[in-house]
């Protein structure tokens, strides 16, 4: 079962379950087990995406590719190649050169159960693989919306995107961010996937530009939102929860919206963006009950 949070929706954690276990199929039979010498590499990157996590990432990708009639096989290749780059992006984040973190998803890091070495390539290894799935056919018969997947992954996932934002995140230690920069970092370090996610769906479904816009929109707040959650949560909330360290971001002084607004106000905050993220669907004609619910359940989230 997804991890759920306290007196969850039931509609929408039984589609939270249902997207959790058909994504774990799908990225099981990705990345199936070998006998290869280099074996350890692929039971790495198993450790890193299978067995845990909320996949709110998947959810996102299947939910906005439903609202455009699209084949679901399709829409969770798409799920687990964005996955894939979130994972990756957790293996490298908890590594000691970065947050230096012990556990993740109610497990060992990567480098502490295998080493460190073999996180930064199973990591590698996951970013690669992401770009291999949306470049395979069965991805979508369109070579043009194959090409449109990738340079949107790779434009979230690179300089501008994750790795960006994941580089402000390591300055942040050491110099002081206002809230507009606090603010393009999280946009950046987790707000980018998460438009991923969403547009994916509209990419795949060949969507108009304003059904594109809406849900990039909403992603972009939902993404500030979450991050306004996690950080939070690294402040209030128990490992046996969350499944990973706490306390991470004030033992290495990094700037976040708790830092710098407090946990109140910064509750506030997250209210207000995932009010503003559910007005964006009403472009969609109230057929996007799934991502709405999904927007409140940020808000609540304990894990
Ligand atoms: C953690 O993401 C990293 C952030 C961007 C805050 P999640 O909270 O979605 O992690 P999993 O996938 O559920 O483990
Ligand atoms: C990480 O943010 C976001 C990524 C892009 C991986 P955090 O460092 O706050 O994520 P957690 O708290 O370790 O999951
Ligand atoms: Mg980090
Ligand atoms: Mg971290
Ligand atoms: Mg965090």
């Amino acid at each position: 079962m997804a991890p759920s949070p306290r007196d969850a929706d039931p509609v929408l954690q039984n589609e939270m379950d249902e997207v959790s276990e058909a994504i774990n199929k799908t990225i099981g039979r990705l990345l199936p087990e070998t006998d290869l010498a280099e074996n350890k590499l692929y039971e790495a990157m198993r450790h890193g995406t299978l067995g845990g996590g909320k996949r709110l990432r998947p959810f996102l990708v299947v939910h906005s590719a439903a609202l455009f009639n699209v084949d679901p096989a399709r829409a969770r290749r798409v799920a687990a190649a964005l996955e894939f780059v979130h994972c990756y992006s957790l293996i490298h984040d908890d590594l000691p050169a970065m947050d230096d973190a012990a556990l993740r998803r109610g497990k060992p890091t990567v480098h502490k159960q295998y080493d460190e070495a073999t996180a930064i390539l199973a990591g590698d290894a996951l970013l690669t693989l992401a770009f291999e799935v949306l470049s395979e056919s069965e991805t979508h018969e369109d070579p043009r919306v194959r090409c449109e997947l990738i340079k949107a992954l790779a434009k979230a996932s690179g300089g501008h995107g994750m790795a960006g934002g994941q580089m402000l995140d390591l300055i942040a230690e050491n110099e002081e961010f206002d809230l507009g920069t606090i603010s393009r970092m999280q946009r950046m370090k987790t707000g980018m996937l998460m438009a991923f996610a969403c547009e994916s769906g509209a990419i795949l479904g060949k969507a108009g530009e304003p059904q594109r816009r809406a849900l990039r929109s909403y992603a972009f707040d939902l993404g500030l939102a979450f991050q306004v959650t996690d950080d939070i949560l690294d402040v209030e909330a128990d490992p046996q929860d969350t499944g990973k360290d706490t306390g991470k971001d004030s033992q290495a002084g990094k700037a976040t919206f708790v830092s710098t607004l407090g946990k109140e106000q910064a509750k506030e905050r997250a209210e207000m963006l995932v009010k503003q993220a559910v007005s964006h669907l009403h472009v969609l004609d109230g057929r996007a009950k799934m991502l709405k619910d999904l927007a409140f359940y940020v808000l609540e989230r304990r894990v």
